[in-house]
């Protein structure tokens, strides 16, 4: 059954939290946090290894309350239970969204159209677990008889992002093998790639739900026939496998059965790296490390299907975007991680967020009245403290960031990790707090500087504060702690489209700019021109043609 639709803005919740929202603007998180001694505790969420810290949050216990009554007014219960049970819920193209089956245990049971897809699900784990152990172990030999020493990628969007972000942030935990991701179908980015490369210790994993995609093949197709300049046709077999939906076209490519790792259409691209589309990251980090992941994500499913509320994480966390989105206006969302190693994460969160929920039509087909989909950006700490920092702390914008740090860090460097986790405390307790006039002027007496100089200064020197975050702080960066969290972020995608009214699922707006690329690449070889052109795009193209 498909999900219910109705405007958020017309229930009586939403006209609640609309006049709360009035008596509680203007509120500083500092007096928020003066008048009510439990806040810190009281809107804090323990759960497995995850304390998640919403009290810096410019909301009180009555905001939290309206925000779950919005939520049950939405029915969001029936809509997880709908999400969980293989329900058509991406409507618009007809299928089921079930990310979450692909990392349930073999007795549990998901009915989509009607069959169990549980047995199908481990049988490709076992096929991805064989395959692995194969190539980690040196035992699947290329043609010339080597082991392989390089994996290299190719696949764009959910078919690269998703691999590319879990094996550069779990490196520590890596095998001999080494990655390579291989995206845009700028010539360069494949080349740059392949030129260090031996074919006959390399293993192509070209990877396309859809096996259509332009960029994909056009590398595939290249890399292939620079593998062919050396090796024998016969080869191939032993160095591309691929996944894909499409078993007929990966075939017509000249990939043998046995090399092709199937996925189904109810795996959404951006939530596809639990699928087959992960065998990079089982190559990468080895089966085990790759099954830890999914058993992650696996916990956050239970946490966000069968906790109340008031204490479920990705429930909470969608909320007070919801809240910050279409009260306080805010329109950008920074991630920042204490940790380099989750430096593509913010990256691999935009095609997850954003391809999601950046729609502004409802479940009705009508156009929506109300914002929706966030801008999500940012960099790991300490580095966007010297970056971007400053237009948090001083500049117009109310920007909610979410601040990821790790108790413990993997080497073990005591002091470095006490002097990243120090600045993440500290930024999050100067966004909150400022600083205010008395405490700039306080500041100056220490200095010898002259009255007059002191009140030119005083006005760029004070930080109102009142920036919201929400601290999350993990044990210990591991497979499984990594599958919670990119869990999380996908529940909060799940829930925000709920309470939006909209489709999370479909990505029309991607083919536009595909289909007008095909006409024009058209016209750039056969010297054909279009009458269809703006003015602006035909000088482009012209000049492009002429000098090129
Ligand atoms: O960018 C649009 C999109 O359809 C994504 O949703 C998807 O992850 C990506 O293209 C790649 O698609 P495919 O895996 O079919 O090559």
């Amino acid at each position: 059954m498909a999900l219910k639709a109705t405007n958020p803005t017309t229930t009586d919740s939403w006209k609640k939290l609309q006049s709360h929202f009035e008596s509680i603007k203007s509120k500083h998180l500092k007096d928020l946090f003066n008048s009510d001694a439990k806040r810190a505790d009281e809107l804090t969420i323990k759960w497995d290894d995850f304390y998640v810290d919403f009290s810096k949050n410019r909301i009180t216990k009555e905001t939290l309350d309206l925000l779950i009554g919005l939520a049950s007014e939405l029915d969001l219960k029936d809509a997880i239970s709908k999400y969980f049970e293989g329900d058509i819920i991406n409507a618009t193209e007809g299928r089921a969204v079930s990310h979450t089956a692909l990392r349930a245990p073999k007795n549990s049971k998901v009915f989509v159209d009607g069959v169990n897809v549980i047995p199908g699900v481990h049988e490709v784990k076992e096929k991805i677990e064989n395959f692995t152990n194969l190539v980690v172990s040196g035992s699947h030999k290329g043609f010339t008889g080597k082991s392989i020493t390089d994996v290299v990628n190719i696949g764009i969007g959910g078919s690269d992002l998703g691999p590319a972000m879990v094996v550069d942030s779990l490196q520590y935990y890596k095998n001999h093998l080494t990655t390579h991701f291989v995206s845009n179908v700028d010539g360069d980015h494949y080349n740059e790639i392949i030129k260090n490369l031996n074919p006959e210790t390399t293993l192509f994993v070209i990877v396309s739900k859809t096996f259509t995609t332009q960029e994909t093949l056009s590398n595939a197709n290249s890399i292939r026939a620079w593998f062919l300049e050396s090796q024998p046709q016969e080869a191939v077999s032993k160095h591309f496998v691929a996944v894909s939906t499409n078993i007929d076209s990966v075939k017509t490519f000249g990939i043998d059965e046995a090399n092709i790792f199937p996925m189904k259409d109810w795996v959404g691209g951006r939530f596809s790296l639990w699928s087959a589309v992960g065998l990079s990251i089982s190559l990468a980090l080895g089966y085990d490390n790759y099954e830890n992941l999914l058993e992650g994500a696996h916990k956050m499913d239970e946490h966000f299907r069968t906790e109340d509320f008031d204490t479920n994480i990705p429930v909470i966390s969608a909320l007070l975007t919801v809240w910050y989105n279409n009260f306080f206006n805010a329109e950008s969302e920074a991630i920042i991680p204490y940790t380099q190693y989750l430096n593509q994460f913010a990256t691999y969160l935009q095609q997850g967020i954003m391809e999601s929920n950046g729609k502004s039509v409802d479940r009705d087909g009508n156009k929506v009245n109300y914002e929706t989909g966030t801008l999500i950006w940012g960099e790991p700490g300490t580095n966007s403290q010297h970056a971007f920092f400053q237009l948090i702390h001083q500049g117009t914008k109310l920007i909610p960031a979410d601040f990821i740090g790790f108790v413990e860090s993997l080497y073990g460097n005591k002091n470095h990790h006490d002097k990243l986790m120090s600045n993440y405390f500290a930024q999050t307790e100067a966004l909150m707090n400022g600083k205010t006039e008395a405490e700039v002027l306080a500041e100056f007496k220490e200095q010898s500087l002259s009255q007059g100089d002191i009140n030119k200064l005083v006005p760029f020197k004070i930080f109102e504060g009142n920036k919201p975050t929400t601290s999350l702080l993990i044990k210990k960066l591991t497979p499984e702690s990594l599958g919670k969290l990119i869990a999380m972020y996908e529940h909060k995608i799940f829930v925000q489209g709920v309470i939006w009214n909209i489709y999370s699922y479909d990505q029309f707006g991607v083919e536009l700019g595909k289909q007008l690329a095909k006409s024009i690449l058209k016209e750039l070889n056969e010297n054909e021109t279009s009458s269809n052109h703006d003015d602006s795009t035909q000088n482009l193209v012209n000049f492009y043609k002429n000098n090129r």
